[in-house]
């Protein structure tokens, strides 16, 4: 590839001119072909790169401008030096204008000016190369940078996909850690076990019907699954006691409320589950029955509103020591008599109206939350 920085050829069909032209060149660091004719031309540029080609216009045959026009053709790195008398100078320009040659020299020649322009054919014969090998070498890096990037866009698509996977294993066993804590303290008494669980999901299905978001959704199910942890604070003496309770025991009961807030307030991921917990036995009406800060209406954390929904539900529909579980209606005449007195109106509208369309058949459907497709939305949305 070198040799063909420094090869000239000259085409003339006078030997005796080639011989002069050929002299000219002695003591440069040249690499010199002649022809002459441009069929013998032709051949040499065929069998080996030129930089510079020197042709005779007016030759037998094909004119000199032709020969040039056929080696931009087919040879188009090559430079072309076209040598003509002045009687075909119109000729010449021509070739020049239209870009068939490099430059044109006229014979006779001056020996300085000549190879002054054969070594600035070369130069631009060698720049041109360059040009082009670095134009090579950048395509080669754009190629190089986009394989790279589409590399680094698939790695960073695969950690995205294992960060959330992770990162739903993550809340899997969170989730199931709570639900743990919540059968703990639902098995002191036989009558509420899984009461937790089922509160978590009942307001879960309130709160999606009433349109709540997601992450709403998601906090109002662990805090329903936690609302009573505060019983692990109250002694089984009481909690598991199968008749009334007096009034002093009743008391001691309703601080399960603020005992729950107290044990969640330490744990920073369950941060926003306190006052949900806190507040979900308060009166929508703000009356003292309500407890532990006698809340009023938008007072109380909503929430707790739609807690208080599910839990009464909950309780209502389980056997308990005293009594045996009560029918949907006589569930749904109870919300409707403490609407806007114990009750958020339209949280108790809401539940009217799905016990209406489902009856039982809330409880029945609603008794397993779909863990999966809870924590296949948490995914999604990461
Ligand atoms: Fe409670
Ligand atoms: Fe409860």
């Amino acid at each position: 590839m070198s040799t063909s920085t420094n090869r000239i050829l000259f085409v003339d069909d006078e030997p005796k001119i080639l011989k002069a032209l050929a002299r000219i060149c002695r003591g440069e660091d040249y690499d010199v072909r002649t022809a002459d004719t441009p069929e013998k031309a032709v051949g040499i540029l065929e069998s080996e790169p030129v930089a510079v080609v020197v042709s005779d216009q007016q030759m037998p045959g094909t004119p000199g401008t032709t020969l040039l026009s056929q080696i931009r053709e087919r040879f188009p790195d090559t430079i072309r030096i076209l040598l003509t008398g002045y009687t075909e100078m119109h000729v010449a320009v021509a070739a020049i204008n239209d870009g068939e040659v490099y430059r044109l020299l006229t014979k006779p020649w001056n020996d300085d000016e000549l190879r002054a322009t054969l070594r600035q054919g070369l130069e631009t014969y060698d720049m041109r190369r360059e040009i082009e090998r670095l134009g090579r070498l950048r395509h080669e890096q754009n190629v190089e940078l986009q394989r790279m990037n589409e590399g680094l866009e698939e790695r960073v698509r695969e950690r995205t996909q294992e960060v959330k996977q992770k990162h739903v294993e993550l809340r899997r066993a969170y989730v199931e850690t709570v639900r743990a804590l919540a059968e703990a303290v639902d098995a002191k008494d036989s009558y509420t076990r899984g009461h937790s669980e089922r509160v978590a999901v009942y307001a879960a299905r309130i709160s999606e019907r009433l349109g709540s978001n997601r992450a709403f959704v998601e906090r109002l199910y662990l805090a329903g699954l936690l609302h009573d942890i505060g019983k692990i604070g109250i002694p089984d003496a009481i909690l598991g006691k199968p008749g009334r309770l007096t009034r002093k025991e009743y008391a001691h009961m309703q601080k399960h409320a603020q005992i729950g807030a107290r044990i969640l307030e330490p744990v920073s991921f369950l941060g926003d589950v306190v006052s949900c917990v806190r507040h979900h036995h308060e009166w929508y009406d703000g009356s003292a029955r309500g407890y532990p800060d006698r809340l009023r209406s938008s007072a109380i954390p909503y929430p707790s509103r739609i807690l208080l929904v599910a839990d009464t539900v909950e309780a209502m529909t389980s056997d308990r020591p005293y009594r045996r579980a009560l029918p949907m209606d006589a569930v749904c005449d109870e919300i409707e008599r403490f609407k806007g007195s114990q009750f958020d109106p339209g949280v108790a509208d809401c539940f009217l109206e799905i016990a209406e369309r489902e009856g039982d058949g809330f409880l029945e459907r609603t008794s397993k939350f779909d863990l999966d497709c809870f924590l296949g939305d948490i995914g999604d949305r990461t």
